[in-house]
């Protein structure tokens, strides 16, 4: 199976190493070696690499989709070259990746899963190279359509030793999993960037009352659009926070690189969602507008 990465990142760079055996290509904008931290396991690779402009989709049968939003337009315009043949298999935070890629792909060549892999970014002082760091290996969890590559990355998963951290689920099992995600997601991400601490921190601070507000509106979404959330959805975001206390979030890394967030796909989706229905989300449309204004400094 010939497998491409879109992503060089974080995500991209774990995959890359995790599918290693699959000889896969990283596709974005920079490519070469990194060091591979597991543990006390330290591995030097350098994966195949392709920059967006040399790559075309009809090189692969199967891409995993690990850009951050901010990455979209470029996605959406490589995939319009795709054919029926390719499955895209998106492992992105946020929501929206249907109607972003819908065309220019048919809804049985697209899997919009989630992971819980925790994967960060460092220097390596020893060796100069960037340091793709596996702080948690996670679950993948994907919705299980009918495209006829499934069956053979099923089938790959299980020779590399991976089917029990891969679940395929139905679209209707899948989509309150991206729920509760989305919602932590749209907690953790904005909070921690704003006041620049760690997972574990958040709930000792005064913002951690903003988590209420917030939980409570995109509930009230989810409702409206016939999502069913588990009733203990509190304590989960509160026990995320303690099990990734020393964790910084994603937002966070972005707002210190000074990078685009994936704001609007988190709490901007839960925004465009809640006036579909005729809803406010005032806590986290202020949260997004504090975010774009750190953004844009
Ligand atoms: N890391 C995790 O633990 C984790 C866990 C679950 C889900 N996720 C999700 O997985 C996705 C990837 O995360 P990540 O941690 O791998 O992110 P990352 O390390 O920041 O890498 C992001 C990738 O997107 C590209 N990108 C970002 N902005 C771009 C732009 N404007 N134009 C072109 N390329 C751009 C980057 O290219 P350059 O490197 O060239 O900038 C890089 O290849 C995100 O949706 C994230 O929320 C991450």
């Amino acid at each position: 199976m010939r497998v491409g990465i879109l992503g060089t990142g974080a995500m991209g760079r774990y995959y890359a190493k995790l599918f290693a055996s699959l000889n896969p290509v990283m596709v974005g904008r920079q490519g070469g070696s990194y060091v591979l931290s597991q543990g006390q396991t330290r591995t030097i690779i350098t994966p195949r690499f392709l920059p967006w402009e040399k790559a075309h989709p009809s090189m692969f049968d199967l891409v995993i989709l690990v850009v951050k939003w901010p990455a979209m337009p470029i996605v959406q315009t490589f995939l319009q070259k795709a054919d029926s043949h390719l499955l895209v298999i998106s492992l992105m935070n946020g929501m929206g990746q249907e109607e972003a890629l819908i065309p220019p792909l048919s809804p049985e060549q697209l899997m919009v899963g989630t992971t819980t892999d925790a994967i960060s970014l460092f220097n390596d002082e020893e060796t100069g190279l960037p340091q793709v760091r596996v702080m948690a290996v996670g679950r993948c969890v994907v919705p299980l359509i009918p495209h006829p590559l499934v069956p053979f990355w099923q089938q790959q998963l299980q020779e590399l030793g991976l089917s029990d951290s891969w679940k395929f689920l139905s679209h209707a099992a899948l989509h309150q999993e991206r729920w509760v995600k989305l919602i932590q997601n749209s907690i953790i991400n904005p909070l921690t960037a704003l006041a620049n601490v760690t997972n574990g921190e958040l709930p000792q601070i005064p913002l951690w009352t903003l988590s209420q507000p917030l939980l409570q509106e995109a509930r009230d979404v989810a409702q409206a659009l016939g999502v069913a959330l588990p009733s203990d959805l509190a304590s989960r975001v509160l026990q995320l926070c303690q099990k990734t206390a020393s964790n910084t979030s994603s937002m966070l890394q972005d707002t210190k690189r000074h990078r685009m967030t994936e704001i609007d796909a988190i709490n901007g989706y839960i925004i465009h969602k809640a006036h579909t229905r005729g809803l406010q989300a005032p806590t986290h449309e202020a949260l997004t507008y504090l975010i774009h204004a750190i953004e844009s400094s």
